[in-house]
């Protein structure tokens, strides 16, 4: 067993078991979740450049939908957006007697490329006085597509992006409902959490749309 299966394997023995959602999660949580809590990663920029597959397009003809690009990583592409600092998302804890449960149906879930990874997790500091104090970093597992995953595509020209997602659908429905649904969950979590890189897709995608209402 390598050291990283051996962390995954000890992941959450101490009922501390958290897992940080920055697409679909944030919308739609895990099974059995008993906290959520509105937060954010850092070192990392959410981008629309892994292929689905399984849940927005098909073997034949993949949507998109978002992975994590570590940021030194990022740093060495060319890109049309500039990255946020921070990725806004959810944590979920996981009460210990479904972690099993839980593990397995999100194994199952999100495998399509995804791996599992660890990251400290910054909850949003409370707005009320009487916790006002910093909320220490929260441990988290997260699914990424890694760049070197067969889903990974890299850099994506907006335009072409907006198009391929307005195209694209799969079991879990329509490519741009992941998109508007992404972008809904993301300003529901506070006052900064927004994404430019989503922001502009969706501000294309309406734009699009409404072209072919004309
Ligand atoms: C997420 O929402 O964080 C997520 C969901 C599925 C796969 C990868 C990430």
């Amino acid at each position: 067993m390598t050291d990283h299966e051996k962390e995954i394997e000890d992941f959450g023995k101490n009922d501390d078991f958290w897992i940080f959602g920055y697409g679909s999660l944030i919308w739609k949580p895990p099974p059995h979740y008993d906290q959520r809590v509105p937060g954010y990663i850092e070192g990392y920029v959410r981008r629309f450049w892994q292929q689905s597959e399984d849940h927005r397009g098909t073997p034949e003809a993949p949507g998109r939908v978002v992975t994590l690009i570590d940021r030194a990583h990022w740093d060495t592409l060319t890109d049309h957006h500039e990255p946020t600092e921070r990725v806004w998302g959810a944590a979920y804890h996981i009460p210990r007697e479904k972690v099993t449960t839980v593990r397995q149906l999100m194994d199952i879930r999100e495998i399509n490329g995804y791996s599992i990874q660890f990251t400290p997790f910054q909850p949003i500091p409370s707005s009320t006085p009487s916790s006002a104090s910093p909320t220490p970093p929260i441990r988290c597992l997260v699914y990424i597509g890694l760049p070197e995953n067969p889903q990974f595509l890299g850099p994506q020209d907006p335009g072409e992006l907006a198009r391929h997602i307005l195209q694209s659908r799969g079991p879990s429905g329509e490519n741009r409902e992941y998109l508007f649904n992404l972008q809904d969950a993301l300003v529901g979590l506070g006052a900064e959490s927004g994404d430019a890189h989503v922001a502009d897709l969706v501000r294309r995608c309406r734009e699009i749309e409404g072209e072919g209402e004309k």
